[in-house]
């Protein structure tokens, strides 16, 4: 797809990080965009961004929807097909993620559950919902975010990341299988697997408020207790800490990796668009993704032997 223009994009997930810049993008290039989230106030601001990039004409709109519960996915589909007076869309990126379920041993199966249903269940429910639309179209694009955990499932040593990477190794192989289905059955339509290294977002605390209910100041102490475990069992000199500092310090993680990362999440949405527009199907964002693809796929074996150097998103990203 050469152009935005004049196409109808749904975005999941536009009310922060890298949703956001898409929305905005996509708006400046002439594109209607629908987009979900579970926050209507981080959406309004983000309208309001992309309504200053947007070209007269072209129409934004907003919908509550969590993407993991099909019942709401369904209403989104059916509020962007009445609002936008449309009956089909051209690009459906399913970007809306959190990030948790570190360990299946010892962490809660709640937060385990939850996570794999945002990050796998959301993809699932919305290119059921959508993908109908797509095919519908005269030219249709499926993005679907999944991220370097989607090859390699590892923060590095000591990390458990298992719900999260499972969900996302669950988008890239789903994504690439569409792409022979497609081609088959709806050859006006193409997939791709977008996957981000680090990138400088909120994800971390939003994902903590998203699977904990609170911000590291109104945490519990048995919320603050088990984050301390987790922490202690990474090696972290923790026992000494108070309630306070504790709080302190998973706030300050959390901004830490929005704002050192190698990329922002606007340069991050410029290569996703920049990839559709290629007409290509994997989409990887920065160099420490690029690196961690070859690294992996030199040495498979080896990816998960960390006393051999195996590839440590952790060293790379500080992450
Ligand atoms: N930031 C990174 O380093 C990074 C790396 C690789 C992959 N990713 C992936 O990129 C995507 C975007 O992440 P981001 O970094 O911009 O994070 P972000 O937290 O800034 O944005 C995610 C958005 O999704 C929304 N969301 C969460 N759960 C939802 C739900 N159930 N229904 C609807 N909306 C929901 C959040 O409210 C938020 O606005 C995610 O899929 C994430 O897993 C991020």
């Amino acid at each position: 797809m050469e152009s935005f223009a004049g196409r109808l994009a749904v975005v999941t997930g536009g009310g922060t990080g890298m949703g956001r810049e898409l929305v905005v993008q996509l708006a400046a290039e002439g594109a209607s965009v629908a987009t979900c989230d579970l926050n209507a106030d981080t959406m309004a601001e983000t309208v309001r961004l992309a309504e200053k990039e947007a070209p007269a004409g072209r129409r934004i709109t907003t919908h509550e929807c969590d993407v993991s519960v099909e019942s709401e996915v369904e209403r989104f589909r059916d509020e962007v097909v009445a609002q936008h007076e449309t009956d089909h869309i051209n690009l459906l990126f399913n970007n809306a993620g959190i990030a948790g379920g570190g360990s299946f041993i010892t962490g809660p199966r709640a937060v385990w559950d939850q996570t794999f249903a945002v990050c796998w269940g959301g993809v699932y429910n919305c290119s059921r919902a959508f993908v109908p639309l797509l095919v519908a179209s005269d030219q249709g694009y499926v993005v679907n975010t999944s991220s370097v955990n989607g090859f390699w499932a590892s923060l590095g040593a000591g990390m458990p990341h298992t719900a999260y990477s499972a969900a996302k190794f669950a988008v890239k192989g789903f994504t690439e299988a569409l792409i022979e289905d497609f081609r088959v059955n709806a050859p006006h339509v193409k997939a791709a697997v977008v996957m981000p290294g680090h990138i400088g977002t909120d994800i971390v605390l939003n994902s903590r408020r998203l699977l904990l209910g609170a911000d590291p100041a109104d945490m519990s102490d048995e919320q603050l207790d088990t984050i301390k475990a987790d922490m202690a069992r990474r090696g972290m000199p923790v026992e000494q800490l108070s309630a306070g500092d504790l709080r302190q310090i998973i706030q300050m993680m959390g901004e830490s990796f929005r704002d050192n990362a190698p990329l922002s999440a606007a340069q991050a949405a410029t290569i996703i668009l920049d990839g559709v527009r290629a007409g290509k199907w994997r989409i990887l964002v920065g160099d420490d993704a690029h690196f961690l693809d070859e690294a992996v796929r030199a040495n498979p074996e080896g990816a998960y032997d960390h006393r051999t150097g195996g590839p440590a998103l952790s060293t790379i990203t500080g992450g």
